[in-house]
């Protein structure tokens, strides 16, 4: 029998996927194959009276197994760009979300270029803290997480993008022990309520330590906000991502904790509550 030609496997792999109800099933096909083959999209489409056969058809068709599964594409070619960078995932990381995009802007804003201690707690595949770091060049990040799995795989990012002499990587809870002072402290923490968990697609994929914020979503942000006051420089900025209905909550723990600080709630582009940031020195 001839082997099945690339058009043809994209044909039957698309059918595949959207049975597996996915959204965009024949872009997952396209992106799964090129991954396999080491091609670009477009060369791959250049190519699609070409055969697919061997090892590179067995390593597709399992692909396209979990892809039909609803694993996360980031999980199946093992990356994700994210502020224009590509960064290393796997299944002990969130995949990194568009929406922490603001996150890093209003991050970025409040570094000026010189020098700067900036903690990113929760750090997972190390988006935040390698992104600052690649932005800034005088900054030094200090990442926290408490999974030691996630912490190599935000080291890989962090050399891969030439950065890892500005880092250090702590394995721990939130802020204790405390860190020394810093200019910067982001973090986007687990914040979906306990009882939501189970019932979300994201669940099924990723990382409950990466999802679950308690029975309010509020139990790691809450405790960050209390530790944070003894971190945070007296001008410094705390940065954090929020679910959408958290942003009062979010608020008014930031305005208890720091009564004289800027406190704001931005909204992402689906104009939905997403950061809270506060500004101690104003
Ligand atoms: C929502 S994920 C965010 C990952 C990454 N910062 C991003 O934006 O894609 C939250 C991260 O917080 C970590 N985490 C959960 N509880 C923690 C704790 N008590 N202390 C430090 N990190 C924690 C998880 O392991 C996970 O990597």
């Amino acid at each position: 029998m001839s082997a099945q030609t690339i058009g043809a496997a994209l044909r039957a792999a698309t059918d595949q996927i959207r049975a597996g109800g996915v959204d965009s099933p024949r872009l997952t096909a396209e992106v799964l194959l090129a991954h396999v083959l080491g091609l670009g999209r477009a060369q791959l489409l250049a190519r699609l009276e070409q055969p697919l056969a061997g090892p590179d058809a067995a390593s597709y068709w399992a692909l396209v197994a979990r892809a039909a599964a609803d694993t996360p594409l980031a999980y199946l070619t093992g990356r994700r760009e994210f502020f224009g960078l590509e960064f290393d995932v796997d299944e002990s990381v969130l995949v990194p979300r568009p929406e922490t995009e603001l996150l890093v802007e209003v991050a970025l804003e409040g570094l000026a270029t010189g020098p700067a201690h900036v903690i990113d707690v929760g750090t997972g595949s190390g988006i935040i803290g390698v992104t600052l770091a690649v932005k800034r060049q005088a900054i030094r990040v200090t990442a926290i997480d408490r999974s030691a799995v996630a912490l190599a795989i935000a080291r890989r990012n962090a050399e891969r993008h030439g950065v890892d002499e500005r880092m250090r990587f702590l394995e721990q809870d939130l802020l204790d022990p405390s860190p020394p002072p810093a200019d910067l402290i982001c973090a986007n923490l687990p914040y979906i309520p306990s009882a939501d968990v189970a019932t979300l697609a994201v669940s099924r994929h990723e990382p409950k330590l990466a999802l679950d914020g308690g029975p309010d979503g509020l139990d790691l942000i809450r405790r960050l906000i209390a530790q944070a006051g003894t971190v945070l420089t007296p001008v410094g900025r705390l940065v954090l991502e929020i679910e959408a209905r958290q942003g009062p909550a979010v608020s008014a723990l930031c305005r208890d904790a720091f009564p004289r600080a800027a406190v704001r709630v931005l909204r992402d582009f689906a104009d939905l509550d997403r950061v809270v940031v506060l500004d101690r020195g104003v």
